[in-house]
């Protein structure tokens, strides 16, 4: 099955257990492109991943932290420059133009495909391109996906390895014949002859390239998270997106979780907040100790694919198998699971090194330790941080771990069936204006709640943060499609349950991000979210109480559980307030929204701002 040999392209010596002639001369033709010094296939066993890790260490890209304090686990620290997804250089190249959308960047295929030919050219010189084979579910199930990254970066290779499921299996899966999403990936970094390295190579011109209709994936210039670890965003939320637009789901930034009352009525609800609003931790909730016998179990944490089964309920998957969270303000009291799961084998990226060879972030612990050497390489102790601002670890900064060290780990988290949906929770960040709570009347005022969401920038992506931007369903950076033509995909999903005869899932929209004159946070949060999430399962089966307002149901203070927190009904009525004024500015924005997505907008949204404007001028 060899290909041919030309000069200056390195052989490809696909081995023995790689079947596939199209992966095989993709591989070729790639090689052919990028030039690199060699060809390395991933079998993504332990003793892989061990070497590769112990590479990266000898050339300076990672530290091995301290064996008896983080078993099996190192810290990479990034460029300065390189740090979060890059959102003006993510593309969408779909044939024509109103198919990527007014959210999305666009350019013709054509154009693109002339301007990363030339970037691609040689790209991966001196180095060494590595086959990632993943599937995205469980491997050989008839919901999964399989993808192949070729990336010249080992870290990429050794964090697909815990995202996804990755290795020899897959190539069995794929067999001769079978489909993949075909993904290349460069740091955009060639070495020459005798140029010695850098620890985390990297490109000042960035692009992350989607071609919906042929389902490829480019992406050139970062070496960070979602800009290159490819089944993540790029395949499993934008091109699968349009997959599931064309096929009949939905491909989701949400978690799942399961929530199981002491009388054991277990329900599983999907959630989606953007990037950085507490997806992670919501996922992995541990309930207050008040709540005995109440248990809350994780499906996964950042993306959901939801299908309807057989008996017309939505069912949904994590096509992933590890995650990529955010590491500052995780800890002992806010998220103790998280904690557990980071115990050992995790790879930790911007975070700061202690002196005993272990991990600090902000946030970890109350007290900073006396002495660190920060993400960036650099001296830093807590009076110099006050002097200067700067961070001890990047706002970024993530850790990689698989599911399975998660204490919580739902027992159907690799069900290949799925697991049945019960709600839909929607959230922003918002320091004002946005209720704690909030329940939709319909499926279609469920779906305004979501299409409308606003959200404070983080430090997930490059650029402002803190500005209230409208981030629809949570997925402004990760449609692959017309935002509005995906609306309109939500209201025939919502249709097509209610036709099965099936019960529509409750959608709810939530805020835990209120604050008060001095900017702290007035909702506890983390694990008193069970108190409202006690409250949607009521709601759900028929047992609470709620109250109407202008947009939808409420609890009133005396409808959630408040046992064991000293919460009072003037603190609950400053997150639950509406404030007309500020809802008549929030409108405005939802016109402007409306205004930009006029293409394809569906009239029941209209319709429901509509009534919505009506009764807000009646207050
Ligand atoms: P992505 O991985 O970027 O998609 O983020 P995510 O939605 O999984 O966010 P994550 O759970 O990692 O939380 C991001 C930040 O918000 C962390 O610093 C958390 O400590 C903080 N956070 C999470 N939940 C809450 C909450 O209920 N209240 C408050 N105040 N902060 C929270
Ligand atoms: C997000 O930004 O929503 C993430 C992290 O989950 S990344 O994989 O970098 O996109
Ligand atoms: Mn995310």
């Amino acid at each position: 099955m060899n290909q041919p040999r030309m000069a200056g392209v390195p052989a490809v010596n696909p081995p023995a257990f790689v079947k596939n002639q199209k992966l095989i001369n993709w591989v070729a033709e790639i090689a052919a492109l990028t030039r690199p010094d060699r060809v390395y296939w991933c079998d993504g066993s332990q003793e892989e991943y061990d070497r590769l890790c112990a590479e990266m260490v000898a050339a300076g890209t990672m530290k091995k932290l301290n064996q008896a304090k983080r078993p099996n686990s190192y810290l990479a620290n990034s460029d300065p420059s390189d740090v979060a997804r890059v959102e003006d250089r993510t593309y969408i190249c779909s044939a024509k133009e109103e198919d990527a959308g007014p959210t999305n960047n666009w350019m013709a295929p054509a154009e693109m495909r002339a301007t990363l030919g030339g970037l691609f050219a040689g790209c991966m010189r001196g180095r060494t391109l590595y086959v990632v084979p993943f599937s995205m579910g469980p491997l050989g199930s008839p919901i999964a996906h399989i993808g192949v990254e070729l990336s010249d970066s080992a870290y990429v290779a050794v964090n697909m390895r815990v995202m996804t499921r990755m290795g020899k299996a897959v190539y069995d899966v794929l067999g001769a014949s079978g489909e993949f999403v075909p993904c290349v990936h460069t740091v955009g970094a060639p070495l020459e002859p005798g140029q010695q390295d850098v620890p985390w190579p990297c490109n000042a011109t960035k692009y992350i390239v989607h071609y919906p209709e042929t389902r490829e994936i480019w992406s050139y210039g970062s070496g960070y998270g979602g800009n290159a670890l490819l089944g993540k965003k790029c395949f499993a939320l934008r091109i699968a997106s349009t997959m599931g637009r064309d096929q009949g789901w939905l491909a989701e930034h949400m978690l799942i979780l399961g929530v199981e009352s002491p009388a054991g009525d277990k329900h599983y609800v999907a959630a989606a907040f953007p990037s950085a609003c507490g997806k992670t931790n919501f996922a992995m909730l541990i309930p207050p100790a008040s709540f005995k016998g109440w248990k809350v179990t994780t499906i996964g944490d950042d993306i959901a694919w939801i299908k309807p089964g057989p008996d017309g309920r939505l069912y949904a998957i994590n096509p992933e198998a590890g995650y990529f969270g955010v590491a500052p303000g995780t800890n002992a009291s806010t998220n103790a699971n998280c904690m557990a799961s980071l115990k050992s084998d995790t790879i930790f990226t911007n975070v700061a090194l202690t002196d005993d060879g272990d991990v600090w972030w902000e946030g970890m612990t109350k007290e900073a330790p006396s002495h660190l050497i920060d993400w960036q390489g650099k001296d830093w102790t807590p009076e110099s941080a006050k002097e200067s601002g700067r961070k001890a670890a990047h706002p970024n900064a993530r850790f990689t771990v698989a599911a399975t060290q998660n204490p919580v780990l739902d027992a159907a988290w690799d069900d290949p069936a799925g697991v049945p949906l019960s709600a839909f929770i929607f959230g922003g960040r918002r320091s004002t204006t946005v209720p704690l709570v909030t329940e939709a009347r319909s499926w279609v005022e469920g779906v305004y709640m979501a299409a409308t969401m606003g959200s404070e920038t983080t430090a997930a992506a490059a650029g402002q943060q803190g500005v209230v931007r409208r981030d629809p369903f949570a997925m402004l950076p990760f449609m692959g499609y017309n935002m509005s033509d995906y609306f309109q995909h939500w209201l025939n999903m919502g249709e097509r349950i209610a036709k099965s005869g099936a019960k529509q899932p409750k959608i709810f929209c939530v805020n835990w991000f209120r604050t008060d004159e001095n900017g702290k946070f007035i909702w506890p949060g983390f694990g008193d979210n069970m108190r409202v999430l006690k409250w949607m399962l009521a709601r759900l089966n028929g047992t609470a109480h709620a109250s109407e307002n202008i947009f939808g149901l409420t609890p009133d203070f005396a409808d959630l559980d408040w046992e064991g927190l000293g919460f009072t009904a003037d603190q609950y009525a400053k997150i639950t307030s509406v404030d007309q004024a500020a809802w008549q500015d929030e409108l405005k924005l939802h016109t402007e929204l409306f205004n930009k997505l006029s293409h394809h907008l569906p009239t029941e949204l209209i319709q429901t701002k509509a009534v919505l404007e009506q009764r807000l001028s009646a207050l």
